[in-house]
């Protein structure tokens, strides 16, 4: 049932108390005295004014105003700078209406300390993430220094493979670093995209060639799904969506290895989109890992067994470039058969 105002509570009450003393009253003068109806009416009329003020005064000075003061100290805690000061219309509400909003208040609440408490978990995870990836790098170039200070310079048998080694160890620190710069500057949004028209086929075929060597140490051939012998224009940054394909072709040839495997990239016309896909036959992703490989630092288990190289930065990028450009990545992945990764961007003669 819908709650009622004071006033109206007190308009019941007072209307009910009236009509059992009305049907009293006459009662009574029915066995004993001739009716007298205007000193009844005039009597209502008193009764009805007396017990309708001093209920809704009591009603107001003992409930409402202490019910008052919770959702003034509740409405100041849930304003925000800037938003109009309705308290004045507490009287208009019915307790309910309060309640609701109080509940809903304390909801969302309770939903903003769920998501501080994942991002406090978040964060801690990420620094321990950190930690742990350049620990290794930097425990390998001191040992590496140490020896060589300790006479392995002299030694022609190590020296110049351990100063071989120390630069490898530098470079794996510097790509990590560099990834974790590109995603905060990503995630702050300090990167105005560079928009323009050019040829996502032109482009595909050059990030083949650029990994091709790498491709072939693997035993992993980069082909295009058909012959395109057209160009597809599409309107974006080309720089970033070079990194994108980059990234995702180098995840087939890494986690394709071991099957003389094929990587193909794909191009559909949608209208106003062309949808790139980018599709290996490799090893798969388990269903219950696909939400987690677009986090940062996150690697499937059996990528971390299968392949040293490779710190879980790649995907996270990824997701960073196409949501920058208003798009969604997807995956589509079946254990021992394969994984597809999609991404559309708008043609270019709908933007140029
Ligand atoms: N084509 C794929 N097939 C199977 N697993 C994949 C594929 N692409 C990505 N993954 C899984 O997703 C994880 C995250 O990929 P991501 O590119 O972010 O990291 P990475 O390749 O391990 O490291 P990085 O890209 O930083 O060198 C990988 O470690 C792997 O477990
Ligand atoms: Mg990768």
């Amino acid at each position: 049932m819908k709650e009622t105002s004071p006033s109206r509570l007190a308009l019941y009450n007072a209307l009910l108390v009236v009509a059992v003393f009305t049907v009293l009253w006459g009662a009574v003068g029915y066995l004993f005295t001739p009716l007298n109806i205007v000193a009844m009416l005039v009597l209502d009329l008193l009764l009805f004014a007396l017990i309708f003020v001093s209920f809704q005064y009591t009603l107001q000075r003992f409930i409402y105003r202490k019910i008052k003061l919770i959702y003034k100290t509740i409405y100041n805690l849930k304003r925000k700078k800037g938003d109009k000061d309705e308290r004045r219309y507490f009287y208009n509400k019915t307790i309910d209406s309060v309640n609701q909003e109080v509940q809903e208040w304390g909801e969302s609440r309770k939903l903003e300390i769920e998501q501080l408490k994942k991002n406090e978990h978040y964060r801690r995870e990420f620094l321990g993430n950190i930690y742990h990836e350049l620990k290794t790098p930097i425990f390998n170039i001191q040992g590496y220094v140490l020896t060589l200070l300790d006479g392995g310079l002299d030694d022609p048998a190590i020296n110049h493979d351990y100063l071989l080694r120390t630069s490898k160890n530098i470079n794996r620190m510097i790509a990590i670093v560099e990834d974790l710069e590109t995603i905060s500057n990503l995630e702050t949004s300090q990167i105005a995209l560079n928009f323009s028209a050019f040829d996502i086929v032109e482009l595909a075929a050059e990030v083949f060639d650029f990994l091709e060597i790498k491709a072939r140490k693997r035993k992993r051939e980069l082909v295009f799904e058909k012959t395109y012998d057209k160009p597809i224009h599409v309107y974006a940054d080309i720089k970033w969506i070079r990194q994108v394909l980059v990234n995702l072709v180098e995840n087939t040839i890494k986690y394709g290895s071991g099957k003389a495997g094929i990587t193909r990239v794909s191009f559909f016309d949608l209208d106003e989109n062309i949808l790139i896909e980018m599709t290996d036959d490799g090893p798969g992703i388990a269903p219950e890992e696909i939400p987690r490989i677009f986090e940062r630092f996150y690697r499937t288990q059996s990528a971390r067994l299968r392949e040293k190289s490779g710190t879980g930065l790649g995907l996270a990028i990824v997701k960073h470039i196409i949501e920058a450009h208003d798009q969604t990545i997807n995956v589509r992945s079946r254990l021992d058969v394969g994984t597809t990764f999609a991404f559309t961007r708008k043609k270019a003669d709908k933007n140029s």
